[in-house]
Parts: structure tokens; C-alpha cells; sequence
């Protein structure tokens, strides 16, 4: 019999390595490799399987009608679920320690069960007194959620294959075990093992289980990106610490569109919706100050304006300052370099800071522009005009190229106030509403128009 082989995963992204190294080839990562377990080749395998049998695409859909999605009625939730919890799906709730998914997650177990949707709340990290103060104080006493403090699976999978319900919140991953597996709780081979049983779980009986797991910076618990791979969902829930906007972005859906983003605000009687992230996430903008651009952005299908601040210091280090948030810091670092290979805008000598304000994450490269405004802005000390939003992408070359769904970052910004817009000349418009269009080609022309230089 062939001896079984150790592997080593990453903790990080998930990849599998045959062995040991300090640094993840896959995703460049340092110190995230363990060593897993080998599986168990129990007796009997291979004995008395099943060929699997191959159906033509057409029968599948004649037959069943598309599952029936329950929606929870918290509208910021069921947005980025696509529209509601469908069946037998596994979704992964992933984020920082300490952010809120528990918190959200009683929540919403709690809205399904009062909309009729069976809802079972198993937490392995509260004991049940703790549970039911954490309920109290979200004014969720009343609600018919069946809780359970449980962190064996075997123990998990037996209660819900009794109880049946239509939706099962398992908090976290991280402190399943399964002897089947030797291995400590919160290691990769625990919760792969587990994970995988869930989601085994979900499919065969229809229930939907939602899994909880967190994500810490250094990979040093089994990161939930090995279980990523395996549900039909992954939410991540994001937000600054400092800040009271929580945000839960799909980054993975199988039953809709992926990138939708549902707004929260942290309260003391827990998290509550935002209708409105435009007008929350600009409701700190005064007057015109430099640094400061509007970005008229789109999450998913939905229009977002955010306030991009940039700071530009004389540095006193040898090599200045870079500091970026809720932006990528390569892309900021390319603009930079275009800035100064393209528009002779040197920024050799001074610190840089970028954020996003109310701890927002921007990823669409149509934010281009406007981190350039704001740096340009900032570098001049000369205020960008008021009521005017940005967007495009700047190329390598300082060209200004068109972005997605223009009409419907125009609407937004008119709807909250804004008359003008600065955008790439090549972008489409169709209508554009009551918007003044500014229309620029590439980045020399925006810095010469906007800063007479
Ligand atoms: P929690 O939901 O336990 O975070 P996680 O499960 O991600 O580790 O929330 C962390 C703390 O924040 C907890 O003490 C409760 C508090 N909190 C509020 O007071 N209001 C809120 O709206 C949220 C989300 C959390
Ligand atoms: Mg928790």
C-alpha cells in the first residue's frame, strides 16, 4: 500500500505544496505554510462505488423549477446574497476578529426566522447565557432563532439533520473539530475537514449553511481562504476599526452578482442599514479643501460617491512616505509614476498619504482619476472645484480611458448635489441627466486645464 503523503498548505490563499518553505509561492506570503495531516485511507475504498452517471444539460432544467430564494428582509443582506438565501447554498462569512459577523449573523438569523424561515444559530465561541444577553441587547429575545453552543461537528451535523432547518449559521469555523481528523481546532486540516462536511451537509439535505470564520493578517489561524474554494458564496465583512460603516461585500456568489456591497452602521443596539452610503460616506465633506476629489464609483450595481483625501508632505526620509488607505497601493503607485513620467509632476521628496474617507475600500480602477486630482490637488495646495465628482482610468501613458456604467455614477452624483463631472473624453454618455460634462484625453491636458501649470 502506498505510504499516505504529508502535504503543506497555505494558510493564506489555500495552495498545496509538497513541502515546507518559508514564503508561499503561490501568493508570495511569508510563514504561511503548515503541515497538514494526510488523509485517512480508511478500508474499502475504491470497493462498491458508483460510476456516476452523466445527464444532458437540457433535463436538468425542465424538471425543477429554480430553488425559491428566502430573503431576510434586511435589504443590505439580501442585495448582496442576490436576492435572498437559496437552498442547500453554503455561504462563508469571512472577516477581521472583533468587526461584527457574529453580531450581523444573529441578526439575520433572527430576521429569517421571524419572515418563517427556520433559523438555527450555533455558536462554538459564546455560551448560551452570553448568547442570549448579545440577543437582548439587539432587541432579538422574541425572535423564534433556535440557538446551540456546540463545537464538535459530529454533535453539529446530528442536530441539524434532527431539527431540519432551512438555515444554519455556524460561528466560526475555527472551533469545529472533527475526530476524524487529528488535528487541533482552528488548524487547516480541521476546518477543510469541516467545512467540507457542511457544505456536504447543505447540498444533500437543502439546508443552507452559513459559515462564520475569521481572518486574521498574519494567517496565523487557518485562514477561511482554504474553504473559500468549496461554497457557493463568500461575503467578506470590511470596515475600519476607528469607524462605524461596516461593509459586507460579495466577493464569490454562484447566485448573483459578485462585488454587490451591503452598507452597515455600527450602533449600540447593533447594526442597522444604510439606505444611502453616498450621502453617509460624503456627510463629513465641508468646503472644498485641497486634497479632497469625489469619486462617483459603482459597487456591484450600485452607485457609491466616496471622498478620496490626499495629504502631500516635504519627507524628510531617504526614501518619502507611501501611505495608503482603502485604495490599492499599486495603482496609486502607478498614477504616481505617471504623474511624473508623463505630466513632469515630481513627486521625488515628498511623503504621500491616500485614504478613502469613512473606511470605504475602493478597487475599480475608474477611481484613477480622481486619486490623481486629489494628489495634484493636495500637491498644489489649490482646492479642487466644488460640486464636481471624478471618474476614469489612467493608463500607462497618461491616456484617460472609458469606464463601465457612466449614466449611472452621473445620476448619483446629481442626486446628491453634484453639477458637474470631470471624465475621460472617450467615455460614451448616453443622456447624463442635467450634468455639466468636462470631458479630458489624457493627464497632461487634466493637470495643464485644472492647475494652469
Ligand atoms: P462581534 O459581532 O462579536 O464581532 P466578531 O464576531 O466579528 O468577532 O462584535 C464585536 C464587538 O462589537 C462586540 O462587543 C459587540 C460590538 N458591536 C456593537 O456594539 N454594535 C454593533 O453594531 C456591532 C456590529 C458590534
Ligand atoms: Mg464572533
Amino acid at each position: 500500500m502506498a505510504k499516505p503523503v504529508t502535504s503543506f498548505t497555505c494558510t493564506a490563499c489555500g495552495a498545496s505544496h509538497r513541502k515546507w518553505s518559508g514564503r508561499c509561492e503561490a501568493c508570495g506570503e511569508w510563514n504561511t505554510i503548515v503541515e497538514e495531516a494526510p488523509l485517512s485511507q480508511g478500508p474499502g475504498r475504491g470497493l462498491g462505488a458508483q460510476r456516476g452517471r452523466a445527464i444532458p444539460l437540457s433535463g436538468l432544467s425542465s424538471t425543477e423549477p429554480p430553488p425559491a430564494r428566502a430573503p431576510s428582509g434586511i435589504e443590505e443582506l439580501d442585495r448582496v446574497l442576490g436576492g435572498g438565501l437559496v437552498p442547500g447554498s453554503a455561504i462563508l462569512v469571512g472577516g477581521d476578529p472583533g468587526i461584527g459577523k457574529s453580531t450581523l449573523m444573529l441578526q439575520a438569523a433572527a430576521a429569517f426566522a421571524r419572515r418563517g424561515t427556520a433559523a438555527v444559530y450555533i455558536s462554538g465561541e459564546e455560551a448560551g447565557a452570553q448568547l442570549r444577553m448579545r440577543a437582548q441587547r439587539l432587541g432579538l429575545s422574541d425572535a423564534p432563532v433556535r440557538l446551540g453552543t456546540e463545537t464538535a461537528l459530529r454533535d453539529i451535523l446530528t442536530t441539524l439533520d434532527a431539527e431540519r432547518p432551512d438555515v444554519a449559521v455556524i460561528d466560526s469555523i475555527q472551533t469545529l473539530w472533527s475526530d476524524t481528523v487529528d488535528a487541533a481546532p482552528g488548524s487547516v486540516g480541521q476546518v477543510r475537514s469541516a467545512a467540507h462536511e457542511l457544505v456536504t451537509f447543505a447540498k444533500r439535505s437543502g439546508v443552507a449553511v452559513i459559515l462564520v470564520g475569521h481572518v486574521t493578517k498574519e494567517g496565523q489561524i487557518a485562514g477561511p481562504r482554504v474553504v473559500e474554494h468549496m461554497v457557493d458564496t463568500v461575503l467578506y465583512f470590511e470596515g475600519e476599526r476607528g469607524h462605524q460603516f461596516r461593509i459586507l461585500r460579495a466577493v464569490k456568489n454562484r447566485f448573483g452578482p459578485s462585488g454587490e456591497i451591503g452598507v452597515f452602521e455600527m450602533t449600540g443596539g447593533g447594526l442597522s442599514e444604510v439606505a444611502n452610503p453616498s450621502a453617509l460616506f460624503l456627510s463629513e465633506r465641508g468646503e472644498p479643501v485641497p486634497g479632497s476629489a469625489v469619486f462617483a464609483g459603482i459597487e456591484g450595481t450600485r452607485p457609491v460617491l466616496t471622498e478620496i483625501q490626499a495629504l502631500v508632505a516635504p519627507s524628510t526620509l531617504a526614501a518619502p512616505r507611501r501611505t495608503v488607505v482603502g485604495l490599492d497601493g499599486g495603482r496609486v503607485s502607478t498614477i504616481l509614476a505617471v504623474l511624473e513620467a508623463r505630466c513632469g509632476i515630481p513627486f521625488a521628496g515628498l511623503d504621500v498619504f491616500l485614504n478613502v474617507a469613512g473606511g470605504m475600500r475602493v478597487a475599480e480602477p475608474a477611481a484613477d482619476l480622481a486619486v490623481a486630482a486629489a494628489l495634484l490637488s493636495a500637491r498644489e495646495d489649490h482646492a479642487l472645484p466644488a460640486e464636481t465628482v471624478f471618474f476614469g482610468e489612467v493608463s500607462l501613458s497618461g491616456a484617460l480611458r472609458p469606464v463601465a456604467q457612466a449614466e449611472n455614477r452621473l445620476k448619483e452624483a446629481q442626486k446628491l448635489g453634484f453639477s458637474r463631472a470631470i471624465l475621460p473624453e472617450v467615455q460614451k454618455v448616453e443622456g447624463g441627466g442635467g450634468m455639466s460634462l468636462a470631458r479630458v484625453a489624457d493627464l497632461t491636458s487634466f493637470t495643464g486645464e485644472t492647475f494652469g501649470a
